[in-house]
């Protein structure tokens, strides 16, 4: 498959796509299961673009909303058996993860079509977690920490915005690009009790970076590469669609589901003899819970504009009830790939006196990103604000909105203290690779907190690239964000070189499962291990970082087994449990 650029496609000529909320198959010992196929069908993107053939949840990209409620367990058992034995895209062999050489103590066969789908941001025992080794290929064949078909999600924890998305050893880039990925929800009785728009004013806006070939078909490289992005955006599946709205106030859920591009997203008037103005995003959590206070992105706000690496979620409401007739542009000024908001393109960090290629430069892609321009995507979707409401908005003012309170880990409990350092180096096929603290997935384990637990994980970036990190399990703290390099190009460092310490961004003051570490930062994050012992990853949140080489496992182990209430709560999904956070 040739690289090239996609078709020229117009640009908001197609209504936004909204996904629809799952309903559950059946319901077993009070249990809601859903049964989800993971299917091979065609998806149209654009009016102008042929059908293509992707593989979806149900069918569809992205997947249908799958919604729990706080302290109500979901079951959901994900079923591939229908894909074809070969893949949508070329599978590359050099990528850990696709031989049986690749894995220690499996000898069996590795087909090279698998999945293993994973509830993003969930409190979920280990054998649910869907992880990169707990695969199952159309036939049946399974990885080696495979335990169960059935997921048993818990949902013992906040309200959440979040994702289902495929998390295969070796394909996890390659299926979430063909289309395995879909939001997933927790609701909770605190949320409906602060007025948030909701029902048909309740939107999630699922972000997807994409290429094309001229007959439709997804362009994805044949070889490895570290970063992949895509020319055409898409929001809910749907290439550059707009969405009208009526003059009044709307929840969105935004969550970026790009493999590897990072958005900074604002508002822009499209109108010229409008006044010009853009309506304040008020955003109300990061994905888990609620944020300590409402914070507001516009020139005058809080946050100028949002920024959401791969992954990354944001609950915002938006008032259009003094915009009626106006229509705005939903717009993207992140760099790709993304280094934290600095120009990239124009030899921002030259140290190493290279070329002035930037990131598309020889040393940074080992020779094989050399003529491959990663495109910007300066605009997004549009909104047209229509004259009237169709019914009076009773939904609360986010100015006026007070958030329930939340507790999160308190750095002070914290006893132990990692550091995480990340690295770019080219592999023995002259990969790119990247890796956290120099080891590979499959080195032996070597982070193993205790079973309730706090502790503060310092992630250092001395890389070129943002690293958006992502645990599994919990939920945590953002503590604060240091310089510690003497970049002189970065605002706000002193000429003298020294360290600038900064508390974590308005917008991180809250639940996060993945941050943004940036080059030459130092991120600190507050971590409590609960509720289940067992191996989870941690790992980039760029799919193609993740698959090549950067993820690690940690292990929460319980000190005594009968420390462990929560043990049988796996098999046991209905059995009436109190509440032990009190997380919003
Ligand atoms: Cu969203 Cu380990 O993944
Ligand atoms: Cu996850
Ligand atoms: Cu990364």
């Amino acid at each position: 498959m040739e690289e090239g650029s996609s078709p020229d496609l117009e640009k908001y000529v197609q209504s936004l796509p909204i996904p629809e909320e799952r309903e559950p198959d059946s319901r077993r010992w009070g249990v809601e299961h859903h049964e989800v196929e993971i299917q091979e069908t065609t998806h149209s993107f654009h009016p102008d673009l042929p059908d293509t053939t992707i593989w979806g949840f149900d069918g569809q990209f992205p997947g249908p909303i799958i919604a729990g409620r706080r302290g109500r367990p979901l079951a959901v058992e994900v079923d591939n058996s229908q894909l074809p034995d070969e893949h949508l895209f070329e599978v590359d062999d050099d990528i850990d993860g696709t031989t049986t050489e690749n894995y220690v103590g499996y000898d069996g066969e590795v087909p090279e079509v698998r999945n293993s789908t994973h509830f993003h941001g969930l409190n979920v025992p280990p054998e649910s977690d869907g992880q990169a080794d707990m695969w199952i290929s159309p036939d049946g064949v399974e990885g080696p920490r495979r335990a169960r078909d059935v997921q048993v999600l818990p949902n013992r924890q906040s309200r959440l915005t979040s994702t289902y998305h495929d998390h295969t050893r070796g394909l996890t880039r390659l299926n979430n690009y063909a289309g395995l990925v879909g939001p997933y929800y927790i609701r909770s009785r605190e949320e409906k009790r602060l007025n948030l728009p909701d029902g048909e004013y309740d939107i999630p806006l699922v972000l997807a970076d994409r290429s094309f070939d001229e007959d439709g078909s997804l362009q994805y490289p044949e070889m490895f590469m570290a970063d992949v992005s895509g020319d055409t955006a898409t929001v809910n599946g749907a290439a550059w669609p707009s969405l009208e709205v009526e003059p009044r106030r709307y929840r969105f859920r935004i969550i970026n589901a790009s493999n590897a591009r990072t958005y900074d997203l604002g508002l822009d008037n499209d109108g010229s003899d409008a006044h010009g103005s853009v309506p304040t995003i008020h955003q109300i959590s990061p994905g888990h819970g609620f944020l300590e206070e409402v914070v507001s992105i516009d020139h005058h706000g809080d946050l100028h504009s949002l920024v959401l690496a791969p992954f990354e979620r944001a609950d915002v409401i938006v008032d259009f009830s003094e915009y009626a007739g106006e229509t705005f542009t939903v717009t993207n000024d992140a760099e790709f790939p993304y280094a934290g908001g600095m120009d990239t393109d124009h030899g921002g960090h030259d140290e190493d006196g290279d070329t002035d290629g930037g990131m598309g430069s020889m040393d940074m892609d080992g020779g094989m990103d050399m003529d491959m321009d990663h495109p910007q995507l300066p605009e997004i979707m549009q909104i047209r604000v229509a004259d009237e409401v169709e019914r009076p908005d009773t939904s609360v003012d986010p100015t006026d909105l007070t958030l329930p309170d939340r507790n999160g880990p308190d750095p002070d409990d914290a006893e132990v203290t990692r550091e995480i350092t990340m690295a770019m180096d080219t592999d023995e096929n002259g990969l790119m690779i990247h890796t956290l603290n120099g080891n590979h997935w499959d080195d032996p384990v070597e982070i193993k907190p205790e079973l309730g637990s706090t502790e503060i994980w310092e992630f250092v970036n001395d890389d070129h690239h943002t690293h958006p990190i992502h645990l599994h399990l919990v939920e945590f703290e953002v503590i604060d964000r240091v310089r510690h390099d003497d970049h002189d190009e970065m605002d706000g460092m002193d000429e003298d070189g020294m360290d600038h310490s900064m508390g974590p961004l308005p917008n991180e003051r809250g639940g996060k499962d993945v941050v943004r570490v940036n080059p030459g930062e130092t991120v600190r994050i507050a971590v409590q291990f609960g509720d289940f012992p067992g191996t989870y990853p941690f790992h980039c949140h760029v799919l193609e970082h993740e698959e090549h080489d950067m993820m690690r496992p940690f292990e929460v182990v319980a000190e005594d087994e009968t420390d462990n209430p929560w043990r049988s709560c796996s098999d046991n999904p209905d059995r009436e449990r109190s509440d032990k956070s009190g997380w919003g």
